[in-house]
C-alpha cells in the first residue's frame, strides 16, 4: 500500500473536490507567481504529480511540455484523464511517467535542463516513505540540495492535525512570510511564530504532526501559507514557495 498516494488518495480528494476548492485556488494564486523563463517555450516537470487533483488545467496549459512522474499506477492515467484534453487543446506535450522521480532525481533533470520543477506536495510525504525521521529530513535536504540552479516549486505539507473547525465555516485566507535564517541549532524561529498564530485560526486540537520541511526553502525565499480542510476534523497547514535560478 502507498501511504502518500494510490487509490485511497484518489479516491478521497475525488470526493472531497468541493471541500477542497479553497485550498486549491489558494494553490492557483502560487501557481500563477512561478518564475517563467523568458523568450523560449517553457517546459514543466511535477514531481508527485498523481492525477494533478490539486493544480488546475489552466495553468499547465501555459506550458509547452509538461512531464509528470509518481511511482503509483493509477496516477497516469488519471492525470490524462483530468488534463488530457485541456492540454491538447492548448498544444502541450503530456509525458506521464511511472516511476520514482525523486531518486532519480539526477537523470530527470539532466533530461530536461531548461524545465521548471513542482514539486506536488511530496516532500511533506517522505517521512511517512522514510524509515526514519532523520533519514527523512536528509532525504529532503539531499533533494532540494540537487535542485540548485534550478528554477523550482514545492507546496508541502508543514503541520498537520484535529482541528475543531467543521467543514464550511470558513478558514484563514492564505498567508504570506519570507523564510527566515536558520538558527545555529536548525530552527526557523518564524516558523514557531507562524505555528502558534495557524494553531489558533485553525483551532488545533492536541499535537500536530511536523512534516519536517521547515529547511525546504532558502532564506529569503517568500512563503505562502495554505489551510487545507483535509477531511471532517482534520486539517493541513501547506506551504508553498518558488526558488529562482
Ligand atoms: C499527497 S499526494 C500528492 C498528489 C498530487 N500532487 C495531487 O495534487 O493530486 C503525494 C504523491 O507523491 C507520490 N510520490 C511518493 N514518492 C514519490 C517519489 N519518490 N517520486 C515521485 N512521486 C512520489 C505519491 O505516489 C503520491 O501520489
Amino acid at each position: 500500500m502507498n501511504p502518500s498516494g494510490g487509490l485511497f488518495w484518489h479516491w478521497h480528494a475525488w470526493r472531497h473536490q468541493a471541500q477542497w476548492s479553497g485550498a486549491c485556488a489558494d494553490i492557483a494564486n502560487w501557481l500563477g507567481e512561478a518564475p517563467m523563463a523568458q523568450g523560449r517555450p517553457a517546459e514543466l516537470i511535477i514531481l508527485g504529480a498523481s492525477a494533478g487533483w490539486m493544480v488546475p488545467s489552466a495553468w499547465l496549459q501555459g506550458f509547452s511540455r509538461v512531464s509528470t512522474f509518481d511511482p503509483d499506477r493509477w496516477a497516469a492515467p488519471l492525470f490524462r484523464h483530468r488534463h488530457g484534453a485541456a492540454l491538447r487543446a492548448s498544444g502541450t506535450a503530456l509525458d506521464c511517467h511511472t516511476g520514482d522521480g525523486l531518486n532519480q532525481l539526477d537523470t530527470v533533470l539532466q533530461a530536461h535542463p531548461r524545465a521548471l520543477v513542482l514539486l506536488d506536495n511530496v516532500l511533506g510525504q517522505l517521512r511517512f516513505l522514510t524509515p526514519s525521521v532523520d533519514e527523512a529530513s536528509a532525504r529532503i535536504a539531499h533533494i532540494t540540495k540537487r535542485l540548485h540552479g534550478r528554477r523550482w516549486g514545492s507546496v508541502h505539507d508543514a503541520f498537520s492535525g484535529r482541528t475543531l473547525r467543521r467543514p464550511g465555516t470558513g478558514l484563514p485566507a492564505m498567508q504570506r512570510s519570507v523564510q527566515a535564517a536558520a538558527t545555529s541549532e536548525g530552527n526557523h524561529p518564524s516558523r514557531a511564530v507562524a505555528l502558534g498564530r495557524f494553531s489558533r485560526q485553525l483551532q488545533a486540537q492536541g499535537d500536530w504532526l511536523d512534516h519536517l520541511t521547515d529547511q525546504v526553502f532558502p532564506q529569503g525565499t517568500p512563503v505562502h501559507h495554505i489551510a487545507w480542510p483535509y477531511s471532517a476534523g482534520y486539517c493541513h497547514w501547506l506551504q508553498a514557495g518558488w526558488v529562482g535560478a
